[in-house]
């Protein structure tokens, strides 16, 4: 038995983008839509599209490597990789049992984890605890999506919001003061048909009927999401602080989960705090679901802006409905290396 909780940091983040953009402008060309609508709606202004012969996986391998150079941690030392994702490469095996073997995480436990846009902050919940209670001591969560597989390139109202990355993160103790200080995880099944592909498991298999009705494809309510996320993302973000034991200006920087410029703005009224303590980089992404919030992380942990001792909050909300959020004091060097 475990009596004391070891603080848990962030020992190295990293990212892949696949190399083709996918801009508004190509995207009028596909369906009736215009570069002005997306801007002024969404904020994007372009997203990445994987190759034909990219999957999921080849996208979480490449960010997890990143991760693991930043925290001078060979695979084989990974404990266990947890794979947050809703595009998996296969309904089996999980995601992350390929991208385990293809790491070289020979001893690592391995599995996926669905909670759609909200994965990241769940699956670093989860994998917190295991090297906070001393089970563990290298955990890699990695966010990562290939959407525009499953977006419909006939549904404007959908097909301009998404588009394909990952985002990893090392975890391990930390010493001192930093880490993780809190997590605020939250769902509702009743908000299930809002944000769904229907067609694929075991309530609808895949058969012709459903390839004709393109029931394979992501569907959203996007004005009902809206709603949902406006009222979340500032609830989320107030909500762990308070639980960490900050006040909302202890807040020093908020990582948001990156689906509309709207919602983020929304949030940044609520909270009080300013744009530049705003990790935004849906301009030139998109929704990139679980991969939205590592990515953006890993972003400004690379350009310096996120600091050790920064006051960081992460907030992710999506499909389930899921939402939650994680406190953090930023704790990036490792005690055990
Ligand atoms: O990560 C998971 C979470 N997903 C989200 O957070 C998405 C949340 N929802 C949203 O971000 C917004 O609801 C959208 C960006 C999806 C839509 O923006 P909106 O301001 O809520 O637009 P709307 O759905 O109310 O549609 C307004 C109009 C409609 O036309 P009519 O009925 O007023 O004539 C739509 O048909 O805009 C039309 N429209 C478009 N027009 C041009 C919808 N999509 C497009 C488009 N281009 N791509």
């Amino acid at each position: 038995m475990v009596s004391r909780l070891r603080p848990v940091g962030f020992w190295g983040t990293g990212s892949y983008l696949p190399e083709k953009v996918l801009s508004n402008r190509e995207l009028e060309t596909i369906v009736n839509t215009s570069d002005e609508w997306i801007i002024n709606r969404t904020g994007i202004r372009e997203r990445r599209q994987a190759a034909v012969d990219q999957a999921t996986s080849d996208l979480a391998v490449a960010a997890g490597r990143q991760a693991l150079a930043m925290a001078g941690v060979a695979a084989e030392d990974v404990d266990l990789v947890i794979v947050a994702t809703c595009t998996p490469d296969a309904v089996l095996p999980a995601t992350a049992c390929v991208v385990a073997h293809r790491l070289g995480a020979v001893k690592a436990a391995a599995f996926d984890l669905a909670a759609a846009c909200t994965g990241f902050v769940y699956g670093t919940a989860v994998g917190a605890q295991f090297v906070a209670t001393g089970v563990y001591d290298k955990v890699l969560v990695i966010g990562a999506e290939v959407l525009t597989r499953v977006v419909d390139y006939t549904d404007r109202n959908t097909c301009v919001l998404f588009g394909d990355g990952a985002g990893a993160a090392l975890l391990g103790p930390v010493a001192g003061d930093g880490g993780i200080k809190a997590v605020y995880l939250r769902a509702d099944g009743a908000g299930d048909h809002l944000l769904q592909i229907p067609a694929g498991g075991s309530r609808l298999p895949a058969d012709h009927t459903t390839v004709e009705q393109r029931l394979h494809f992501l569907q959203m309510n996007g004005r009902e999401v809206f709603r949902f996320a406006v009222k979340i993302m500032a609830e989320a973000a107030r909500q762990v602080a308070f639980q960490a034991g900050w006040q909302q200006t202890d807040i020093q920087f908020l990582v948001p989960h990156q689906a509309n410029q709207r919602i983020i703005d929304a949030a940044i009224r609520k909270l009080g705090i300013n744009r530049e303590q705003v990790v935004i980089n849906l301009e030139r992404y998109g929704n990139i679901s679980a991969a939205s919030v590592p990515v953006a992380l890993d972003e400004a942990v690379r350009a310096g802006r996120i600091r050790e001792g920064d006051r960081v909050v992460l907030v992710g909300f999506g499909s389930g409905l899921t939402w939650g959020s994680l406190a953090l004091q930023w704790a990036g060097s490792p005690l055990y290396s």
